[in-house]
């Protein structure tokens, strides 16, 4: 065991938020909807997303630099990449890139694909590293480009989300800053949300095939995902607070996925958790997926709300389905 211990601890974070901003009027152009019905139904004004002068490693990168100038350190100090997301820029992943973009020229790099759920997964398979005393330094990067996947011709899907990229440095230390971890996967849901591969049969030779097709834009059942998300991220908030010794009232602040203001209020509810405590961005975000999370942590951190030592429990869910949840100490 290394004299370091065997903890961990978020020493930065930082962001990188797309360079066009797309308001609700913006989309009532566009489809059939209004600012009134997302705003009841959602609590989304906005949401920001890429031009072509913009991917997801360049927002990566940006987030990342922004993580590492809070926590002290350089590219060379990191020994590790994660990055957390359902739409790299290349397929055989977008890590390498980040990795590439900033000149972290010792850390290793891959990507973990886990949709809304990624930047808990991602911080969770991070710790393990660090626990272990296999890797000092990681830098953990949550962000998806859905406006690439979303058809913009379906209203119940095309006003939800935005594009953006949050990053947290995670340093390796004797105490254990994070304090429980839970995560689940029910794929008997997998057909409520998706962004599937249409295989396209093509004859290659004699009595052979090859299917060629595309993804598809995604496609979502609200409804199903919503009911989902009610049920589940309550149980498994009380799961990661059992496993931690703790209970709702220790918590400082709640961290959930940016799906729906509708659907932060309802945990909110269910757990008596202060509507205070619940720390909410997706007016002005709407669902960034993988960077949600980090996007409002950030925030918080920067404005001064989010303080040493502040107890906060995070939870993403979504496709899947998955759902995940940590308690950290900041
Ligand atoms: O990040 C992954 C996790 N994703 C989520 O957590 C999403 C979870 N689901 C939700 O947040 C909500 O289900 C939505 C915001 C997606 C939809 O809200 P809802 O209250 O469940 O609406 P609905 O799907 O039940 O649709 C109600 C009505 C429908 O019309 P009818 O059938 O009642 O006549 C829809 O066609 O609203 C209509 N509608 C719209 N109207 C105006 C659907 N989208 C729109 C729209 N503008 N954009």
């Amino acid at each position: 065991m290394n004299t370091l211990g065997s903890g961990l601890k978020i020493i930065g974070s930082g962001t990188a938020i797309a360079d066009q901003s797309l308001t609700n009027q913006d989309l009532s152009n566009i489809v059939e909807t209004s600012d009134e019905w997302i705003q009841s139904r959602t609590g989304m004004r906005q949401r920001y997303i890429c031009s072509a002068n913009e991917n997801l490693a360049s927002l990566g990168v940006k987030a990342g630099q922004k993580a590492l100038a809070m926590a002290g350190l350089q590219p060379d100090d990191l020994d590790l990449i994660i990055l957390a997301t359902s739409t790299p820029d290349d397929l055989f992943g977008s890590a390498a890139q980040i990795q590439g973009g900033l000149g972290a020229t010792r850390a290793f790099a891959f990507d973990v694909t886990a949709a809304c759920s990624g930047f808990v997964v991602g911080l969770n398979v991070a710790a393990q590293f660090l626990r272990t005393g296999v890797y000092q330094r990681v830098l953990l990067v949550g962000g998806d480009v859905l406006s690439r996947w979303v058809d913009w011709s379906d209203r119940t899907t095309c006003v939800l989300f935005g594009d953006g990229a949050g990053a947290v440095v995670l340093q390796r230390q004797a105490q254990d800053n994070l304090l429980a971890f839970e995560m689940y996967t029910d794929g008997s849901g997998n057909g409520c949300l998706n962004l599937p591969y249409q295989a396209v049969p093509q004859p290659l030779t004699a009595g052979k095939t090859v299917a060629q097709g595309t993804y598809q834009p995604i496609t979502m059942n609200g409804r199903e995902v919503y009911r989902f998300a009610v049920a589940k991220v309550p149980e498994i908030i009380e799961k990661v607070l059992f496993k931690a010794e703790l209970t709702t009232a220790d918590l400082d602040w709640v961290i959930l996925h940016q799906a729906n203001q509708r659907i932060m209020d309802a945990v909110g509810d269910r757990l008596a958790i202060p509507l205070e405590k619940m720390i909410s961005n997706v007016g002005n975000y709407g669902n960034t997926s993988a960077a949600s999370i980090p996007l409002a942590l950030d925030q918080a951190v920067r404005e001064g709300k989010i303080k040493e030592g502040d107890l906060i429990a995070l939870a993403g869910f979504g496709a899947g389905l998955t759902w995940a949840a940590s308690v950290v100490r900041w």
